[in-house]
């Protein structure tokens, strides 16, 4: 049975996660919403300035009002230092299923950061929650994105075809992973 919490703070070896506040939105401009290529595979475009971060944030912050809405920032433990963002971009209470989507500047990239992020977010959904199934998808030429889901111990389900639009409006196909409640390792 699903029992909805929200975001609530998670901490890492390395990393906080945590809840948005407006202050977060300049670090997320600068470090990866602003930049063309680090939103590359995104379904959206990069954004042209730090007023439309602004409001994205501050719609974000109105979502905690809900209590079945999951966003975290990515936070470094050491130094506070917003990198990315990770969150729960779809559900469904009867299937006790969602899925998770994520982002994370590319000044981090390639040291298991996202890794780590997504191992706990997991683990909160299948413990705190009571999700049963967490599933992600990735554009088929974004392979990072795969090892991520693959070193967290989820198994490739298929590639659906033409299932996403790219941030340039182009069908592109996408694999989808998937773990089970019982599969995952407390
Ligand atoms: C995809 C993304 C989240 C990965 O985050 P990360 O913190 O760099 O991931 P990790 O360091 O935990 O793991 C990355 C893995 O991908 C591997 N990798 C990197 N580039 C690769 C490539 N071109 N082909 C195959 N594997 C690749 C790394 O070697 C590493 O695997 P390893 O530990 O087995 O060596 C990050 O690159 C990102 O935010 N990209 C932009 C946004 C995005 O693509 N979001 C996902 C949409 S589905």
């Amino acid at each position: 049975m699903i029992v909805h919490s929200g975001t609530c703070q998670i901490q890492t070896q390395r990393l906080v996660l945590r809840k948005f506040v407006q202050s977060d939105a300049e670090p997320m401009f600068n470090n990866w919403a602003g930049d063309c290529e680090n939103v590359k595979y995104v379904s959206w475009k990069a954004h042209k300035s730090l007023s439309e971060t602004q409001k994205l944030v501050s719609d974000w912050i109105q979502g905690y009002d809900n209590l079945d809405y999951y966003r975290w920032v990515i936070t470094l433990k050491d130094s506070g230092h917003v990198i990315g963002e990770i969150s729960v971009i779809d559900f469904s209470d009867c299937d006790e299923c969602c899925e998770i989507g994520y982002i994370l500047s590319k000044k981090y990239w390639n040291m298991g950061f996202m890794t780590e992020a997504l191992n706990a977010v997991i683990r909160y959904l299948f413990e705190k929650v009571g999700f049963h199934r967490v599933q992600l998808r990735h554009d088929v030429n974004n392979p990072a994105s795969g090892r991520v889901m693959q070193k967290n111990g989820l198994k490739y389900e298929g590639t659906l075809r033409h299932s996403r639009k790219n941030n340039q409006g182009n069908y592109c196909d996408t694999s989808i992973y998937s773990i089970l409640k019982f599969e995952f390792k407390f």
